[in-house]
């Protein structure tokens, strides 16, 4: 029986993009270019994770940051909502011989951990997908997940422009970062992305990480629609 009250989020229910379609899952590692293995091969040197650290990837899609983890000798715990997205990640880590990740059928707010506390939570291109209220829920869950002065890596769709020109800022990121179809994410894509994910304001992001018990180290605003954080558990 859920633990959960009759009111809580229902992660279940896919909005924006649709991660359970094959099709999309098996064109995902060709369109997301930012999650490319050696970038997430740096990313794991850049964060010092390395054998005995406990990782939770939270929203893993297609595992290739779980895969380099376990490669450099991480303990890994996958965690997505889409079925389609995990086969396909098991099926990928088995090819490459990373035998220490744990996949999880779950999500932000539903995945219990039961092992021991985390060195690294790491979420990349998917928290956005809950409204703000849940992103909150979803951080204060992280931290519990988290060993005291555990590591928080967060990026994501954020948005860093000034907030009257977002029509102009969200006009110039679609023509600027679409691709036509077959070669990356589409203006359609983006335009999903936009009516239905609840991509919101780093300052908004900033004051979700410092309530929930985060000190940010790192903010990066990697382009006006795209930041990432680097955060330590303080709380
Ligand atoms: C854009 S993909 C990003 C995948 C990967 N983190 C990356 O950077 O390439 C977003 C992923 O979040 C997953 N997702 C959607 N809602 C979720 C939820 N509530 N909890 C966990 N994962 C979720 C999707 O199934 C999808 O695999």
């Amino acid at each position: 029986m859920s633990s959960f009250p009759t009111w809580y989020f229902d992660e279940s229910q896919i909005v924006g993009i649709d991660f359970e379609d094959i099709a999309q899952v098996e064109t995902f590692d060709c369109k997301q270019t930012s999650s490319a293995p050696e970038i997430e091969q740096v990313l794991v040197k850049r964060l010092g994770i390395s054998s005995g650290h406990t990782i939770i990837d939270l929203g893993a899609g297609t595992g290739t940051f779980a895969i380099q983890a376990a490669l450099k000798g991480a303990s890994v715990h996958a965690i997505d909502i889409s079925r389609s997205m995990l086969a396909y990640a098991q099926q990928k880590a088995r090819k490459m011989g990373a035998t220490t990740i744990k996949f999880h059928r779950d999500g932000f707010l539903t995945y219990k951990h039961n092992d021991d506390l985390a060195d690294f939570v790491i979420t990349k291109a998917a928290l956005h997908i809950l409204p703000d209220f849940w992103k909150m829920v979803a951080l204060m869950r992280v931290s519990s997940m988290l060993k005291p002065n555990g590591i928080l890596y967060l990026r994501d769709v954020i948005f860093s422009f000034p907030i009257s020109q977002y029509e102009a800022s969200i006009d110039e990121w679609i023509e600027h970062s679409s691709k036509p179809e077959g070669e990356g994410w589409t203006v359609k894509d983006y335009q999903i992305h936009m009516r239905e994910e609840h991509s919101t304001f780093a300052w908004i992001i900033e004051g979700m990480l410092t309530r929930a018990g985060f000190e940010i180290t790192q903010a990066n605003y990697l382009t006006p629609t795209a930041a990432e954080y680097v955060c330590i558990k303080t709380a």
